[in-house]
């Protein structure tokens, strides 16, 4: 460590939060720097599964989790999941920031509004107010955290914005509002107030940690390409799940972050709409949605799935500038003939080696296989020359293209399938 970045290669659901759990023992705090509960995070540890969509899966190892400038805080939901991890024994040793931005009710009414009036263009969100949350950030007509706690704004801003947002729900997207002002403020003014021992300057907390040389991780949500500005936009986030995501996402200098963790899937896969160059609408598809159960934490949809794809992998390090890479579901390809993976596109009669900046372009994208035979995964490797040889070979690869080592290969949902190289 000490300042340590996991970040999703793909399209998000590369399995950040396992790898996270793994990586939390070492670390002396976990922070999330972006998104909110529209991300799922699984942690397998014995027979117990533990999911997660707002709390820093740091949480599982009891360490001291940080939610930070940049994440969007739905409080209903934040109760939820500290009365689940309190339920199993677990303490929440639970910092947020006051700068954090609060998803009201009618966030969530206004995504689902928007996603319904965008017909054919739809995005696919989870409707979790994700997206306005962040717009009214950027509009400046936010409620944060630290307004939250305070009982006397939370009210005045509610009061400030309630009439906006129902006039806009009502007239532009036709959707009734269930809820009156009072509504809203009585069930956030207690919300508030329990949560109010949480609040600490994540900004500050993490750069005195860093300062005295402990371990901080930073987990990301979501994945790369879901990123606002370098992801396939509008089929993407409201937030900056890359690396340089930590340094504006927790209010610490890009410098303070010295490891960075990059998550690949070892297929693709993708939740909602948008281009997904590599993507089996086959058979082959369909037993790796079966075989690696690609259904989604958050909303339970299906994952759309393909083969791994070179052009997005190495935008990707282009963007994240991974120091090491971690492969996760290494285990779901096993026992196939045959396994390709895109290894550059064909644009007309260009090769191109990087993934197309627009959409348009992504679509002209003619994917170039190699193909690799097929090889198995026992699941009782606890070493990385324990691997076949035929394994060995495709991440060999993977590392080459990408030029960062692979450190760590998972190859199950638990704890302990994991092989560190
Ligand atoms: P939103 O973040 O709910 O606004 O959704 C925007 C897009 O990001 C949709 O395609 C979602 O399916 C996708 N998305 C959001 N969070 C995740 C995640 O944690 N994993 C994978 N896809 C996600």
């Amino acid at each position: 460590m000490p300042g340590t970045v996991i970040v999703g290669a793909q399209f998000g659901d590369e399995g950040k939060g396992k790898v996270t759990d793994f990586y939390a023992e070492k670390a002396d705090i976990v922070v999330r720097y972006q998104g909110g509960n529209n991300a799922g995070h699984t942690v397998v540890v014995g027979d117990e599964t533990l999911k997660f969509h707002l709390l820093p899966s740091g949480v599982v190892q009891g360490k001291r989790i940080l939610i930070g400038a940049g994440v969007v805080l739905d409080p209903r939901v934040l109760k939820e999941e500290i009365l689940h991890v309190r339920e199993k024994d677990r303490e929440v040793r639970l910092g947020i920031d006051p700068r954090t931005h609060i998803i009201m009710p009618w966030h969530n009414l206004l995504d689902e509004g928007r996603e319904n009036a965008r017909g054919a263009t739809k995005i696919g969100t989870t409707k979790r107010g994700i997206g306005p949350c962040y717009a009214d950030k950027a509009e400046r007509t936010g409620i944060r955290f630290e307004d939250l706690v305070d009982g006397e704004k939370l009210k005045e801003k509610i009061s400030e914005f309630y009439p906006i947002k129902k006039a806009i729900l009502e007239k532009a997207y036709n959707v009734r509002v269930p809820f009156t002002q009072e509504d809203i403020f009585k069930e956030y003014l207690p919300l508030g107030t329990e949560f109010r021992a949480f609040l600490s300057d994540v900004s500050l907390e993490v750069s005195e940690a860093l300062e005295k040389k402990k371990n901080v991780l930073f987990e990301g949500a979501q994945g790369t390409f879901l990123d606002n500005d370098f992801g396939t936009y509008p089929f993407v986030t409201s937030s900056h799940p890359i690396s340089g995501g930590v340094s504006v996402g927790v209010g610490i200098p890009s410098t303070k972050i010295n490891r960075i963790i990059g998550i690949v899937k070892a297929y693709t896969t993708r939740v909602g709409f948008g281009p997904f160059p590599t993507e089996l609408n086959d058979s082959m598809g369909e037993h790796l949605t079966e075989k690696g159960n690609e259904f989604g934490t958050t909303t339970g949809r299906q994952r759309r799935v393909g083969w791994l794809d070179l052009p997005m992998l190495r935008t990707s390090m282009r963007l994240n500038g991974f120091t090491e890479l971690a492969i996760t579901k290494l285990d779901v390809m096993s026992g196939l003939d045959t396994i390709k993976v895109a290894e550059s596109y064909s644009v007309g009669d260009k090769k191109i080696k990087f993934f197309p900046y627009s959409n348009k372009g992504l679509e002209k994208a003619v994917p170039n296989y190699e193909e690799f035979d097929g090889f198995e995964i026992t699941g009782d490797e606890k070493k990385y020359s324990q691997l076949s040889a035929g394994a060995r070979k495709y991440l060999s690869f993977i590392e080459k293209e990408l030029g960062a080592p692979m450190k760590l290969v998972s190859i199950g949902p638990g704890r302990l399938d994991t092989v560190e190289k």
